[in-house]
């Protein structure tokens, strides 16, 4: 099976929380929510620069719309209490082996509460049960707890460690640690 059905536009977490496309979402408003969080982010993420200004959050938005179910990069806005809240997005590896990375990130003030893991759960479940994916992955620089937090809560498994792969936004190389999660370890999960 090479086809992929198309991703959903909307993705329900919870009374609070729900994933929409991030074209669906105004850049402005997106870039305002990177902006103050800049610094707090480049830790961790490559795109945010110094230099990272409201267009780079344009050109996102529409290769986001371009791409959307068709290479694979569904990039979802966070909407939390009706407010974006960060981002989560799905990128496939390639259509034989039917595997898809997740990456993500959340406005600082918002850490603590839950909401990145159950977006986790409910985006796994949905490349699970609607994408038909046999496997889906996370990776995290090793010194980031909150993150490789996330994949374990979620049930992901620790898969080892690629040395010197990550860039920060500040240019520094970090050593990375992967996770995945298996359809059969899915399925035994939920049994
Ligand atoms: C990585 C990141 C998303 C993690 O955010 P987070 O707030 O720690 O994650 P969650 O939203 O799942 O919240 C988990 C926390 O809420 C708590 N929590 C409360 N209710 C919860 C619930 N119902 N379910 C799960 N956790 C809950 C957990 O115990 C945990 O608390 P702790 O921080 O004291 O351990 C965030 O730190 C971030 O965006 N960092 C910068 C960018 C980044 O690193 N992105 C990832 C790149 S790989």
């Amino acid at each position: 099976m090479t086809e992929w059905p198309d991703p959903p536009r909307l993705v329900v977490v919870d009374d609070d929380t729900e994933l929409r496309p991030v074209f669906e979402v105004p850049s402005e408003t997106l870039y305002a929510l990177i902006d103050r969080n800049r610094d707090y982010l480049g830790e961790f993420l490559d795109f945010a620069t110094p230099e990272y200004a409201l267009e780079h959050a344009v050109r996102y938005a529409d290769q986001s719309r371009e791409n959307w179910g068709r290479k694979g990069e569904q990039a979802y806005a966070i909407v939390h209490r009706r407010r974006p809240a960060g981002t989560i997005g799905m990128h496939r590896y390639g259509s034989r082996n039917r595997a898809v990375e997740i990456g993500y990130w959340l406005d600082a003030g918002l850490q603590g509460s839950g909401i990145m893991t159950r977006s986790v759960a409910k985006l796994t479940e949905v490349a699970f049960e609607q994408l038909g994916v046999n496997q889906v992955n996370i990776s995290a620089d090793v010194a980031n707890g909150r993150s490789r937090a996330v994949a374990e809560r979620v049930g992901f498994r620790f898969d080892g460690v690629t040395r010197q792969w990550l860039l920060n936004a500040k240019g520094k190389l970090a050593d990375m640690a992967r996770y995945s999660l298996l359809r059969t370890e899915w399925e035994e999960n939920r049994t």
